[in-house]
């Protein structure tokens, strides 16, 4: 057998192999849409399979066609001027038909899947508001009062239980953000002054990656979240522990850290659950230390990176909201033993 020209260039086939190795890579990201672990992605990946089958089709039809033109009909010596073809209604009537059918085949499950998505959310839905700030994404959920008969509100996590709706409504505290979960559900926008909405239902337990797919600013690409998919009981008693919620036993550190939290004015920003920190302009920090980042994830929950955060917000994130407030290296190593008790 022959060995076609290109692949006598090892050079070349390394190079393929690497890109679709590198394209595989995506795969296997816990941030990709082919996951489909809720309704809406689900319904989503389907119809983006019937676009991709709809357009490989096309593709490979109009290449077959083309090549079979060529070879068939190349010009060949001695055989003269080709017969010209003008009028044929069999050929006009099957290109005008063909398209048509094929746009339809497409356009019909889209415009299906466009209006279920937008009805309004069944009754027994739980009801969240997520309201995106500048960077970092605060999760409401109206359906449970805390302590202080304020919902319920946590910060760069959003807890919810497997198998029950989730009703979102979007706003935005400054600019226009996008709520995304990939493996959950499509995109949805949260604008300032405006609510826009996002039904969907979590199919499998699991931590999920979302993140803000709208640029709004300096350290967008920082505005992460995560989607924790409980079991229906452990969802529950994560409310009951929330609703319950009190500052644990301090000593040592911790309790010098909590004088610090105080002292340094962190509770004008920040929300402790059952204290006196009632600040709303930073995410609520209950259970921070359970969290799997700090900053909105922009790095990871050790006592390291959360002492980095605290030294210097702005050059972990730039233009963080949050300033360097000069902390001594005593103050932050109380402050970080003090947030390792927030479980
Ligand atoms: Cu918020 Cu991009």
């Amino acid at each position: 057998m022959r060995i076609p020209p290109l692949l006598r260039r090892p050079r070349w086939v390394a190079w393929g192999i690497s890109l679709f190795l590198l394209l595989l890579t995506a795969c296997a990201s816990p941030q990709n849409t082919f996951g489909g672990q809720g309704d809406q992605a689900r319904t989503i990946l389907g119809l983006y399979w019937l676009l991709i089958g709809a357009a490989l089709f096309v593709g490979v039809s109009v290449i077959a066609l083309l090549l079979y033109a060529f070879f068939r009909f190349r010009e060949r010596p001695g055989a003269g001027e080709p017969k010209e073809v003008h009028g044929n209604t069999a050929l006009e009537f099957a290109w005008f038909l063909i398209p048509t059918i094929i746009v339809l085949i497409v356009a019909i499950p889209s415009w299906r899947t466009v209006f279920r998505f937008g009805q309004a959310p069944p009754p027994n839905a739980l009801q969240v508001q997520v309201v995106g700030h500048q960077w970092w994404w605060e999760f409401r959920y109206l359906d449970y009062k805390g302590a202080d008969g304020n919902p319920l509100v946590s910060g760069n996590e959003l807890y919810l239980p497997v198998g029950r709706p989730v009703a979102l409504t979007l706003r935005s505290a400054d600019v226009i953000h996008s709520f995304w979960v990939p493996r959950l559900a499509g995109k949805a926008d949260a604008n300032p002054g405006v609510t826009t909405r996002l039904t969907f239902t979590p199919l499998e337990t699991g931590t999920y990656y979302g993140q803000c797919a709208e640029f709004c600013g300096l350290s967008h690409a920082l505005m992460r979240f995560r989607v924790k998919v409980l079991p229906a009981e452990e969802f529950e008693r994560w409310v009951q522990s929330r609703q319950a919620y009190t500052l644990p036993p301090l000593a040592g550190e911790a309790e010098k850290g909590w004088q610090v939290f105080q002292a340094r004015g962190c509770n004008a920003c920040h929300t402790i659950d059952g204290t006196n920190a009632r600040g709303i302009i930073g995410p609520n920090l209950t259970g921070i230390a359970s969290r799997d980042g700090v900053a909105a994830m922009a790095l990871p929950n050790t006592p390291e990176d959360l002492a980095r955060w605290l030294r210097n917000p702005p050059a972990v994130k730039a233009g963080s909201k949050m300033p360097n407030l000069n902390l001594t290296d005593e103050e932050i190593s109380a402050l970080v033993a003090f947030l390792a008790t927030l479980k």
